[in-house]
């Protein structure tokens, strides 16, 4: 037996919302990669939280649950016990209420198969770190179809792994080509990013940051034809600012880049996209909290001295131009944010950007510092879209199409 597809089914969102999955074996593909601490508790559940729509939904349909997961990236190339996701599985029993079955079997052992055949509706079970499976990062179909036998359709809601072409994010999908659908996450992940790109009221404003230029540039060229504001915050700016014939000291610098910085500007300046970089930054004397900091300007930063923040006349700036836009994308911290005297900057983003928001603005924020900082002043809630992906997210806005995306609209 089938799901019944509603009249929606062959839109192109193929969502979980109007279908009814009483009695069908859904294999739910989850992004449960969470950060854990020395003692495996899990610091930071949020990816798990926002499956829980999608997983409260199938089972309070009666489906039962086969949620497959990834959890860091094994190597060995069969079970390893500092990966496995018997933590998490014990951590959506609490979130869910209910058990979920579990055992660190591999299939082909016979036993999460058979879990799998015995669930009954409104049960769930979690497979074992899918990775533990070396052909799941290949794509390798033979796996995807034995996990396909498991179920009887297919649901992913992992963003996160979205940008992956793997057995289980997407290779998988083949098997069901009238019984696929995105999630809850991955639908709303799906529709503000669509939203962001597609149809952005302006001004439309980026703020990017984060150490390197390297890891930015696919998307600054991306956002070069779609923004009208560029703001380049973070490490990677000093790049621009030595290019541009600034001294900046010990700060980091990515000196075989220079010659992209400058051309960066020249298209940014060919297209009339507006770009800044922060005018003054905070310097230490060495690369710690505690060490001895001032305030200069951005291209004038001393010997020995190296940049860790942007400084109040930068966070001015920015306030500026963050309350006059009307949509705002977020990728990357202004500083060392994870040290606690270099955090302000970023901190003062978060704030400006929940104001925009409260005054109409459409705010997306992804990016690890950028998420933590929102996340630490309670501000979440306050943006109008905090993505759980970090790659994936970074893939979509350099204008790649994501495989897991891919998957299920084709
Ligand atoms: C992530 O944590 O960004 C996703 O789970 C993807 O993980 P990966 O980079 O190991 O594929």
């Amino acid at each position: 037996m089938r799901p019944q597809p509603c009249a929606t089914h062959h839109t192109v969102m193929k969502s979980i919302q109007d279908t009814n999955f009483a009695g069908h074996k859904v294999l739910l593909r989850v992004d449960f990669n969470v950060p854990v601490d020395e003692n495996k508790h899990i610091t930071d559940d949020t990816r798990m939280r926002e499956s829980l729509p999608t997983i409260n939904k199938l089972l309070a349909d009666g489906a039962s649950l086969i949620i497959m997961a990834h959890f860091g990236r094994p190597k060995k190339g069969g079970f390893e016990p500092e990966l496995t996701l018997e933590p998490v599985a014990r951590h959506l029993e609490q979130l869910i209420g209910r058990p979920v079955a579990f055992t660190q079997q591999l299939l082909g052992s016979g036993e999460p198969e058979a879990m799998a055949a015995s669930l009954k509706p409104g049960e769930a079970m979690l497979l074992e770190n899918i990775r533990f499976y070396p052909e799941e990062t290949k794509g390798g179909e033979e796996l995807a179809r034995q996990l396909a036998a498991l179920g009887d359709c297919y649901v992913n809601d992992a963003f996160g792994a979205a940008h992956r072409e793997h057995s289980s994010t997407a290779v998988i999908a083949r098997f069901f080509p009238n019984d696929k659908y995105f999630g809850f996450l991955m639908e709303n992940e799906v529709r503000n990013l669509e939203h962001l790109m597609q149809a952005p009221q302006r001004p439309f404003t980026a703020i990017i940051g984060g150490s390197k230029v390297s890891s930015k540039i696919g998307i600054l060229e991306n956002l070069i034809d779609k923004v009208d504001n560029i703001v380049i915050i973070g490490g990677m700016r000093y790049t621009f600012t030595k290019a541009l014939g600034g001294h900046i000291g010990n700060s980091i610098c990515e000196d075989d880049k220079m010659e992209l910085a400058l051309e960066l500007m020249r298209r940014m300046d060919e297209r009339g996209v507006r770009y800044y970089l922060p005018a003054d930054s905070v310097v230490a004397d060495r690369f710690d909290n505690d060490a001895a900091t001032m305030v200069v300007p951005s291209g004038e930063v001393p010997d020995g001295w190296e940049s860790m923040d942007c400084g109040p006349e930068s966070c001015q700036m920015l306030r500026e131009v963050i309350m006059q836009s009307k949509t705002i994308l977020w990728n990357g911290p202004a500083g060392v944010f994870e040290m606690p005297a270099f955090a302000q900057g970023t901190r003062q983003i978060a704030t400006y950007v929940a104001e925009a928001c409260a005054a109409g603005c459409f705010a997306a924020v992804g990016g690890g510092d950028s998420v933590a900082a929102v996340k630490q002043m309670g501000l979440a809630d306050k943006m109008s879209y905090v993505s759980t992906g970090g790659g994936a997210m970074l893939e979509y806005l350099e204008g790649k199409e994501l495989p897991g995306i891919r998957a299920i609209k084709d």
